[in-house]
């Protein structure tokens, strides 16, 4: 039997569960593993969650105290952010302890020196909570699929906006609505932006897509774009021709290219990951020789969250010498790969026009002038006032000549607004 004594940083929604996992499954994990896993020291900001939670003797009112104390060997951040978790995470595994982290952010923003330091001290540096909650995701890139090369993932990383947008479609429930149903249950970011506006998912594609192609993919080469102009419009055309929308990651590699990017996307729904609703998260990938993996489960919360932290914990208690990433970590994109931008997709696009002659045959020569093909036109019966809404569906175009003739159908004087451009897949 090997005794592990632990410290939790952060005693919210992650630290909560990891703490109740720890304490429930102790037995189970002693019999399995030998290991004796100990929450010794707990700290947060918040005397009164302390307080509420945990046994007296694991209030601890400062990280020196975790970084005197020998017999901790594994500090567990949960308290979220760049600063100061990086500076407390640079001390301990300067103290010779090692990290496990559910913070996505701080990975994918300071990784390469956060690495450099765990290598520097022989310490592990552990984030399967980082990427997508309970599912293992980043264990099965790193260890389940090191045989294959990975072409592409795409997923449904972030559990606020897939619940959102799912009660948008299935209960016709406001955005705003949503939203607090989805931070009551301890779903959202602190600042519920980075989930909305994307941020939350580009952190995790950039993690994930530098493990599955090996080399940096630094979250700044990630387009983004979030939820927040999606509407009850887009969602009705959606249901009326066969699609869902989802915010989704795709990362995708073809020789030396690699496009990486995040954004609302009308989903086919037939597509195994349109059926995924509410927290739930999926990840699909397809690799050269396993073909199609699609991994699911829930992608936030308390408890999944925990589970994954847990899942670290025991297996860095487990390791003799630690792991790092197979490729050079220093947050730049290697030479040899391009990140390209003119990727292919179809795009469904709401214009509001006005209602007179001539109209359609200008916005039609627009697309056609640049060689933008249209496979749905619909012009609503409905005309208000001098206005009309019409939808535009095309076949497979690259994307800097849809945003060329985006800009040029914007200019033409019959054109009031350019509602909403959704990528679209089948
Ligand atoms: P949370 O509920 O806000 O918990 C964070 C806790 O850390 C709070 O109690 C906070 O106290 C405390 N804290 C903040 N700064 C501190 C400091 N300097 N010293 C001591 N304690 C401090 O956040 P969470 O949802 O558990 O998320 C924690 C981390 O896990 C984040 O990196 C998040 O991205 C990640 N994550 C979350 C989920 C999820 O489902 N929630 C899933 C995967 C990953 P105050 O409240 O007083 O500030
Ligand atoms: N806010 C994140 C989400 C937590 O909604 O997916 C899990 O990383």
């Amino acid at each position: 039997m090997k005794t592990v004594k632990v410290a939790i940083i952060g005693m919210g929604t992650v630290g909560g569960g990891t703490y109740d996992l720890l304490t429930a499954n102790h037995d189970k994990i002693l019999s399995s593993y030998g290991l004796d896993v100990q929450i010794k020291k707990v700290l947060d900001k918040d005397e009164q969650k302390l307080a509420n939670k945990v046994k007296p003797e694991q209030v601890c009112r400062s990280l020196d105290e975790i970084l005197a104390d020998e017999e901790i060997s594994i500090v567990v951040e949960v308290m979220g952010g760049v600063e100061p978790a990086k500076t407390f995470i640079t001390k301990i595994m300067q103290s010779g302890k090692s990290v496990v982290t559910a913070n996505k952010e701080l990975i994918s923003k300071q990784w390469a020196d956060l690495e450099r330091v765990a290598r520097e001290n022989g310490v592990g540096l552990y984030f399967e909570a980082s990427c997508v909650g309970g599912v293992p995701i980043i264990r099965t890139l790193n260890e389940s699929l090191q045989g294959d090369n990975i072409k592409s993932i795409m997923g449904i990383i972030n559990g606020t906006t897939n619940y959102i947008l799912t009660k948008m479609t299935e209960e016709g429930m406001s955005y705003e609505q949503a939203l607090a149903q989805a931070q009551q249950l301890g779903y959202a970011e602190f600042n519920p932006t980075a989930d909305v506006d994307g941020y939350d998912a580009m952190y995790k594609l950039s993690i994930l897509s530098s493990l599955a192609f090996h080399t940096c993919i630094p979250y700044t080469s990630i387009y983004r774009e979030g939820i927040t102009k999606v509407s009850q419009d887009d969602i009705t055309f959606g249901k009326n021709t066969g699609y869902k929308i989802k915010l989704l990651a795709i990362g995708k590699k073809k020789d030396n290219d690699v496009e990486v990017r995040v954004h609302p996307t009308l989903i086919a729904e037939n597509h195994p990951l349109a059926s995924v609703s509410g927290a739930f998260n999926a990840v699909f990938l397809n690799g050269d020789f396993v073909d199609d993996v699609m991994l699911y489960g829930r992608g936030a919360g308390a408890y999944p969250t925990g589970s994954a932290i847990v899942s670290d914990v025991i297996y860095c208690a487990l390791k003799t010498s630690h792991v790092y990433t197979d490729f050079e970590n220093d947050g730049k994109v290697s030479e040899d790969i391009n990140i390209v931008s003119d990727y292919e997709s179809k795009y469904y696009v709401n214009l509001i026009v006005d209602d007179k002659p001539g109209v359609i045959a200008s916005i039609s020569s627009v697309w056609g002038k640049n060689g933008v093909s249209i496979k749905f036109f619909n012009q609503s019966a409905f005309t208000q006032n001098d206005y009309v809404p019409i939808v535009i569906m095309t076949h497979t175009s690259n994307e800097n000549m849809v945003q060329k003739t985006l800009g040029e159908i914007a200019s033409l004087p019959c054109v009031r607004e350019i509602r909403s451009v959704i990528r679209v897949i089948d």
